[in-house]
């Protein structure tokens, strides 16, 4: 029999900034259910990347003095960068995208021609409202009070020659596939899709920019640069080599069996995403599912905002596993949650230590001490089985099509609630029975301990198998620790109750999951942000001091003034003088020589209120009278020496004497 294909994708990621616990939610999800078809059976194409064009890019790279590519290879490739992460939390991704990969460029050209063609996308222009950080356009009924309704954050008016697509064209089909299929998942964000975009109408989309230049050509009208939603969204093709021969996988894997996305950019992978595909011709991803934000302090994460959490610091403390895990377990997939470090540690502490580490340490210091790690021959059967035996082994014996369930409908924290049911039951079991109240008869009770002990290895082991796609390192240690080899940690022996053999060599290993310190662990966080904020600024030099002082009437004897910017230009044959004419209060225009062209630009100056000290003697420089000099602060970063003019309130008046 063929077997089943599954190809499941993550958005991929801006490497505009170091990623944060929000975006690893996503990715960790990702892996989760990856892992998991790959547990139950199935081929599956795991697909992760980077979503490197767009203004916002072009911008930071600038701010950075450096080009567009170096800034994104450095956030991709780089130390703790996106691949680095990818691989900190055990992601099993099959490929990795990033969009400036060659074979993704001509082939987003090619697809982007083909809709020229076809008269899906066509020339005409834009006039509208821009958020550049979200790379978005809207139209005004869209905005929230006036603000970009995804980020809230201003919008500016563009407006340009450009291309269009054609989605009101598709509007009635976009309805059609939101209303009335299960495509796009939970149900609740159709209505939102629906309510928002479908009913007020939709509006054919701007797909091309001519204001910068950081994009995918559009190599029949240069000076275009492809909407950077349109080059995303095609990655999910071009990955697999659709127009391309990088690749030869999309015959094999296309349509997508899920999309994961965060529910800000639903609208886009569920109405954009499919109209494209319908002009284009090609099938339509099976399922698109929005999941919920985590929010920290009732807010979205942003670096913007300063309050990201770190990723590295919290898998370095508490374990990759114990971090997947608590994402998974905690959040209802669907909607938002409220991270805190605080639930973090008590999940840890609760869920794993508690009742998983229990119930496994237990059973195996049992098993070694009563047995010397190995059950008898025989012990799997018991002739006169208490309720209890018979409740735990039912409990065990359905998990997994319990689990199943739940991870069919993208319900992971479900799944998940599912095996912990069974492990609670496990550890009651263990207070039923009583162990070690058996073990003071081993003659009479003897094999009666040891059918109990085989019962909790048994539950362990499907426990461990359910739990291995969230905690993939420390399942294959739960596996060594109670003898299960390769063969019964599969998806067919999750569901066979029986299957550990009686007599397999148990071990008390390693403690899987420590208890944490509450308070020491809240403490030692809080050092190691702050010690991350510290070092992630700028190295900064300043000048030591002077130790000679001055006294008080030699200071005053130096007049500085405000001054305003009326003229500013750059001196002919000089690299690094502007020439300034400033009003200083007398009505009379001075004229000052500054050596900082390489800071600053004449025409950014002009109208701005500075300091100047008036009364040295005039200086000639470059042939002209300089008479005074403007006040700047300078430092030393990474060894380039940094100036700012001194730029105080416009409301002071020329003139001001400064005191
Ligand atoms: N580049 C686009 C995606 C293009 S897909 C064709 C993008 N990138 S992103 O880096 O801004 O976000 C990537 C994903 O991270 C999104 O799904 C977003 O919802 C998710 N998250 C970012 N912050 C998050 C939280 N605080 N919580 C959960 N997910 C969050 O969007």
């Amino acid at each position: 029999m063929e077997q089943k294909k599954f190809y499941i994708t993550t958005p991929i990621y801006y490497p505009s900034d170091k990623l944060h616990i929000g975006h690893t939610y996503c990715t960790v999800a990702t892996d989760a259910m990856a892992r998991y078809k790959r547990l139950a059976g199935y081929d599956v194409m795991f697909l992760t990347g980077t979503d490197e064009h767009g203004q916002k890019i072009e911008t930071k790279a600038k701010e950075a003095g450096v080009t567009p590519k170096e800034f994104v290879d450095k956030i991709v490739e780089g130390p703790q960068g996106v691949k680095d992460l990818w691989k900190l939390m055990n992601i099993s991704n099959d490929r990795f995208i990033r969009t400036t990969d060659d074979y993704h460029v001509s082939a987003v050209q090619k697809i982007f021609k083909k809709m020229y063609d076809k008269g899906d996308i066509y020339k005409g222009s834009y006039k509208g409202k821009y958020c550049t950080p979200c790379e978005s356009f809207w139209t005004e009924s869209q905005l929230k009070d006036g603000c970009c309704p995804d980020c809230g954050r201003p919008v500016v008016d563009a407006e340009e020659e450009a291309y269009f697509f054609r989605l009101s064209k598709y509007a009635d089909k976009v309805r059609d596939l939101l209303e009335n299929t299960d495509f796009l998942q939970p149900r609740s964000r159709v209505n939102e899709m629906v309510k928002n975009f479908i009913d007020p109408g939709l509006e054919d989309l701007c797909v091309s920019r001519t204001s910068f230049t950081w994009g995918i050509p559009v190599d029949f009208d240069p000076g275009h640069v492809v909407y950077v939603w349109v080059d995303a969204l095609f990655n999910y093709t071009t990955a697999l080599g659709f127009l391309n021969d990088q690749y030869n996988d999309y015959d094999k894997y296309w349509p997508a069996d899920v999309h994961f996305v965060g529910k800000e950019i639903v609208r886009f992978h569920s109405i954009i995403w499919p109209a494209m595909l319908m002009s284009m011709e090609m099938p339509l991803p099976k399922h698109v599912f929005g999941h919920g934000w985590l929010l920290l302090d009732g807010g979205k994460m942003s670096k913007s905002k300063g309050n990201v959490v770190d990723p590295y610091i919290l898998a370095e403390k508490f374990g990759v596993d114990a971090l997947r895990f608590f994402l998974m377990r905690t959040f209802p997939f669907g909607s938002d949650g409220n991270f805190s470090n605080e639930l973090l540690i008590q999940t840890i502490n609760t869920d794993l230590a508690n009742d998983l580490g229990n119930l496994l340490s237990r059973t195996t210091a049992m098993v070694g001490k009563y047995f010397d790690g190995q059950l008898p021959a025989g012990c799997k059967a018991c002739s006169a089985p208490e309720p209890f035996d018979t409740d735990l082994i039912a409990m065990a014996s359905a998990l997994r099509d319990a689990y199943e369930a739940q991870m069919e409908s993208y319900a992971p924290h479900n799944a998940l609630a599912e095996v912990f049911k069974v492990i609670q039951r496990a550890n009651k079991y263990i207070d039923e029975t009583a162990p070690w109240a058996l073990a003071k008869d081993m003659e009479t009770n003897g094999a009666r301990l040891a059918h109990v002990l085989y019962n909790l290895l048994e539950a362990t082991r499907i426990c461990g198998i359910l739990l291995s796609p969230f905690m993939p390192e420390s399942m294959s240690k739960l596996f060594v620790q109670i003898g299960a080899a390769a063969d019964i940690q599969t998806w067919d022996s999750a569901a066979v109750w029986g299957a550990l053999p009686e007599t397999a060599a148990v071990t008390k290993g390693e403690n899987l999951f420590p208890r944490i310190d509450m308070d020491k662990a809240i403490a030692e966080l809080e050092e190691a942000a702050e010690a991350a904020k510290k070092a992630a600024l700028p190295a900064i030099e300043v000048e030591p001091q002077l130790t000679e002082q001055v006294d008080f009437d030699t200071f005053c004897k130096s007049d500085f003034r405000a001054v305003k910017v009326k003229a500013c230009e750059n001196v002919r044959k000089s690299e690094k003088l502007l020439k300034f004419i400033l009003d200083d209060g007398t009505g009379v225009d001075r004229q000052i020589l500054s050596g900082i062209a390489k800071w600053y630009k004449p025409e950014e100056l002009v109208g701005k209120t500075l300091v100047a000290i008036v009364n040295l003697p005039p200086r000639k420089m470059m042939g002209r009278d300089s008479c005074g000099m403007l006040i700047s602060a300078v430092h030393m970063e990474k060894g380039e020496e940094c100036l700012h003019l001194l730029m105080i309130d416009d409301s002071i008046p020329a003139g001001a004497k400064l005191c």
